[in-house]
């Protein structure tokens, strides 16, 4: 066992539950964060005393100067999107100095965005709905072994070599008089000096470093992004990302050997909410969902995209804590449901007359599955200022012990009363 305490963080629904808030929480004494997995798909809102921040890439322990920050060997980086983001922090006071990306992160490049788009055109209808940040094809390159990882921006030579070879067998679907830029080598010229001037020093070899974090009496985070129902292996598949963003990915993505995890939080929406296609039992079409939408500005941080709002799924979190097992909970956003006359909570599912309480595996069945709700009234008060559970509306109280309930084993730590940092209360 290791002298470090390990705390994963990780989305227990469709992604934005508000881990931001929650890691942006343990940040501010952690000693280390490692950003696991997945890409710039990820949009985390930080507001801190410095201002509101919206983080693809870069973890939010950014801004505390004490702490350093990972972007590891398990994500897939758009150099392009690393390097703005670090220009807009530097602009605004943040630096930058504490940042490391693992050398063998693979690389997003326009190309994998290309055909990212490509893939989601030729879908049509029943397109995944992606970020079309080109992660998808990232994760497939790597797969296929003809991925480029982040080390060769500090070789530009041996870039040219490899990129061109790659480029070769990349663009075997086109017909070479109709090659579009993006898969000629010439294209990426530009970039090459640009990239080794931003991003060479922080290319290290950054799993030699987790592992000597370890041998501390140090706080390590793990920051996971996306959430486990579009994890490729335990999400509903084809609606997925390309990454795993379970407890068992980020260990895999980050270089920390499993039985050195102390705990594992899972962060949950108080309501729920999925931006792409795939099933949604609990989804709000109607006036309620509009409601929760606007209040919470339920828009993506990465696309600007309305999201899918529903209520909180009871059957699809008991599955994620299966998934995970999860030591802690956290919910966030709990005051957005103050104003409504009942709050529900989906405790069953129905699909072909029959009860079903176990998620199921194939999304064309969760498409078809009818929610039961346990139903529980409503709370009128203002829960902004709330820092202490015994505070909160006995209703409110109420509905988080059910959701509490869902988790066996697990207790409910954290609940987020508002954007801000403080508006936390600890259970
Ligand atoms: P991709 O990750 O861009 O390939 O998109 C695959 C699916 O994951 C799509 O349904 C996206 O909307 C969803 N997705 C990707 N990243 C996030 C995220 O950070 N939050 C919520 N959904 C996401």
């Amino acid at each position: 066992m290791s002298k470090a305490k390990v705390t994963a963080i990780v989305g227990g629904q469709w992604g934005d539950e508000g881990k931001g808030k929650i890691i942006d929480y343990f940040a501010q004494n952690a000693d280390l964060i490692i950003r696991a997995q997945g890409g710039d798909n990820a949009g985390h809102t930080v507001i801190n005393s410095k201002g509101t921040f919206k983080l693809n890439l870069v973890p939010s322990g950014i801004f505390n100067p004490k702490t350093k920050n990972i972007i590891s060997h398990g994500t897939v980086v758009n150099p392009n999107t690393l390097i703005r983001e670090i220009i807009d922090l530097n602009q605004r006071g943040v630096k930058t100095t504490n940042l490391f990306l693992s050398e063998n992160a693979h690389l997003i490049l326009d190309f994998h965005v290309y055909l990212d788009k490509l893939n989601e055109e030729r879908l049509g209808k029943s397109k995944i709905g992606t970020t079309v940040r080109g992660i998808g094809p990232a994760y497939t390159s790597k797969v296929k072994r003809v991925g480029l990882r982040a080390g060769l921006i500090k070789n530009p030579r041996r870039f040219r070599e490899e990129l061109t070879s790659v480029l070769s067998i990349e663009s075997q679907i086109f017909k070479k008089t109709l090659l579009p830029p993006e898969f000629k080598p010439q294209f990426y010229e530009k970039y090459f000096k640009l990239w080794s001037k931003m991003l060479g020093d922080l290319i290290k070899d950054t799993n030699a470093f987790v592992w000597e974090t370890l041998e501390k009496n140090s706080k390590i985070l793990i920051e996971g992004a996306q959430g486990t129902l579009i994890d490729l292996d335990y999400g509903t598949y084809p609606y997925v990302t390309s990454s795993n963003p379970t407890i068992n990915g980020l260990l895999l993505g980050s270089g920390i050997p499993a039985n050195n995890l102390t705990q594992s939080y899972g962060v949950f929406k108080a309501y729920q909410t999925r931006v792409g296609g795939g099933g949604m039992p609990t989804e709000l079409k109607d006036t309620i969902g509009d409601q929760i939408r606007q209040k919470a500005g339920e828009f993506g941080t990465t696309t600007g995209r309305a999201r899918r709002v529903g209520w909180f799924d009871g059957v699809a979190a008991a599955y994620s804590h299966k998934v995970n097992g999860f030591t802690n909970i956290a919910l966030t956003r709990l005051d957005i449901l103050s104003g409504m006359g009942e709050v529900r909570i989906c405790s069953e599912y129905r699909f072909d007359r029959k009860r079903m309480r176990d998620f199921p595996s194939d999304d064309a069945v969760l498409k078809k599955c009818e929610p039961m709700y346990q139903s529980f009234k409503g709370w009128k008060e203002d829960l902004s200022k709330i820092r202490k559970f015994d505070r909160l509306p006995k209703e409110a109280q109420r509905y988080c012990k059910a959701v509490e309930a869902l988790f066996p084993g697990a207790k409910l730590s954290l609940i987020g009363v508002g954007p801000e940092r403080e508006a936390l209360i600890r259970v």
